[in-house]
């Protein structure tokens, strides 16, 4: 999978890429990340990408030229252009299906939206798929985008190894329900004991355990989870 990834603070990126998972991925060449500065694409002796908005109000908004002009030419490079998205706090809220979806995606295209917004014409010229990763203001999409990043390339066929440990993961598998209790050794810790159902052998006790631990704790925490069962 190839992932361009467009920013006016591509220096924020690269700590993050240098984790362990991500940069075997990187080494292996399951993944190819590709950063570009929308600043390049700016005109004029100041370089302007941003500007105040039409109409008043306060902040800043991302002017249309640079953004458009950067997107028509990260996409001619590679051989197919990738899937467009914008990260905007207006955007559809992403869940776990729609990561599986855009794991499936050969590319992915990454505006970050900065500021108090991007110029609506952006939009509307490369209509591009608007995602958001959580009902809460960040300073601007590079965060969201490394959320996206990271949800999406651990879906990469033999980025993980173990390909079952993600039907396990919480929100995964059939059911998408929140993971049970994990344990460790030692046996007991300041008088707190490991349960005996996960010391006994018996797996499908043990299955049934963990599956009765997993309803039990998404009914508790995350009721929405359930609902339409
Ligand atoms: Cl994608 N961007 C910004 N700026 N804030 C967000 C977000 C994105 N998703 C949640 N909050």
């Amino acid at each position: 999978m190839r992932i361009d990834v467009l920013t006016l603070f591509p220096e924020m990126f690269p700590g993050y890429l240098g984790q362990s998972l991500l940069k075997r991925a990187i080494d292996n060449s399951l993944v190819q990340i590709q950063l570009h500065n929308i600043r390049d694409w700016a005109r004029g002796k100041h370089q302007q990408v941003d500007d105040r908005p039409f109409g008043g109000g306060p902040g800043m908004v991302l002017r249309p030229e640079p953004v458009v002009e950067c997107v028509e030419e990260v996409q001619q490079q590679g051989d197919q252009p990738g899937h467009l998205i914008l990260l905007t706090p207006q955007g559809r809220r992403l869940d776990q299906p729609h990561v599986e979806q855009l794991a499936g995606k050969a590319r992915l295209t990454l505006i970050c939206g900065r500021y108090e917004g991007v110029d609506q014409r952006v939009i509307d010229l490369l209509r591009p798929e608007e995602l958001s990763i959580g009902d809460y203001v960040l300073g601007g999409g590079e965060v969201a985008a490394m959320v996206v990043i990271d949800a999406v390339v651990r879906l990469v066929p033999g980025v993980l190894g173990d390909e079952e440990s993600n039907r396990q993961d919480s929100f995964s598998g059939a059911e998408r329900l929140l993971e049970f209790s994990q344990y460790t050794r030692p046996r007991e810790y300041r008088g707190l004991k490991v349960p005996d159902v996960l010391v006994s052998g018996n797996h499908p006790d043990i299955a049934r355990w963990r599956e009765e631990q997993q309803r039990q704790r998404t009914r508790e925490r995350r009721g929405d989870l359930l609902e339409g069962e």
